[in-house]
C-alpha cells in the first residue's frame, strides 16, 4: 500500500499567485529606489538652468541709456531665477553690481561685494572711490586696491558685461570666495 504524501498546491492556487505578485511587486519598487535617483542627478546635472547658475549666468541689469558716457558708477540690482536642490523661484535678487560707462559703449561691472569679507562696499562721489565701511579698504572707480594697507586680497571682482540689442546691458553675475588672492566662484 502506497504511503499517502501532502497534496502539492496547484502552481495557480490562489495564495501562490498573491504571493507571486507580492514578490514582483516589491522586486519592481526596489529597482525604482534604485534607478531613480541616478536619472534624477543626471538630469540635475544635465539641465542647462542649473549649470548655468553654477558657471554665472547671465542677467539683463540696466539699459545704456541709464548710464552717462564718462559719468559715475552706478548700483544696479541684480535680479535672475534662483533654483537650488527643492525650488525654483523667480525674479528673486541675487547681488548687486556697479556699472560704469566707458568709451565706446563699453561698460565696466563690478561686483558690489568686498573681497575681503564680504561686506558691502559704496561709491563715494566726493572721493570718487569705493569704500568698504566694514575694514575701510578702498578701491578706484576700476576696482584696483587704493591703499596698500588694504586688508582686501585683491581688487573688487570685474564681471563680464555684454551690449545686446544696442542698449541692453547683460552681466555674468558670479560671487566669489572671500578673502582669497584668486578668483574662486562660489
Ligand atoms: S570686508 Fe571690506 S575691508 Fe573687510
Amino acid at each position: 500500500m502506497d504511503t499517502p504524501t501532502a497534496p502539492t498546491p496547484a502552481p495557480d492556487a490562489p495564495g501562490d499567485r498573491r504571493d507571486f505578485l507580492t514578490k514582483a511587486a516589491a522586486i519592481a519598487i526596489g529597482g525604482a529606489i534604485t534607478v531613480v535617483p541616478p536619472v534624477a542627478g543626471l538630469c540635475v546635472f544635465l539641465d542647462p538652468l542649473r549649470r548655468q547658475s553654477a558657471a554665472g549666468a547671465s542677467v539683463l541689469v540696466a539699459s545704456l541709456n541709464a548710464l552717462a558716457e564718462g559719468g559715475e558708477p552706478k548700483k544696479f540690482p541684480v535680479v535672475a531665477d534662483k533654483v537650488d536642490a527643492w525650488n525654483r523661484a523667480t525674479n528673486v535678487p541675487i547681488g548687486a553690481v556697479y556699472l560704469q560707462r566707458l568709451k565706446d559703449n563699453k561698460v565696466r561691472a563690478l561686483n558690489v561685494v568686498c573681497p575681503h569679507a564680504g561686506c558691502f562696499v559704496n561709491y563715494r562721489a566726493g572721493e570718487n572711490d569705493f569704500f568698504c565701511p566694514c575694514h575701510d579698504s578702498r578701491f578706484s572707480t576700476d576696482g584696483a586696491i587704493l591703499d596698500p594697507k588694504s586688508p582686501s586680497p585683491r581688487p573688487l571682482d570685474e564681471l563680464p558685461v555684454e551690449i545686446r540689442k544696442g542698449t541692453e546691458v547683460w552681466v555674468t553675475f558670479q560671487n566669489f570666495r572671500a578673502g582669497e588672492h584668486k578668483k574662486i566662484p562660489v
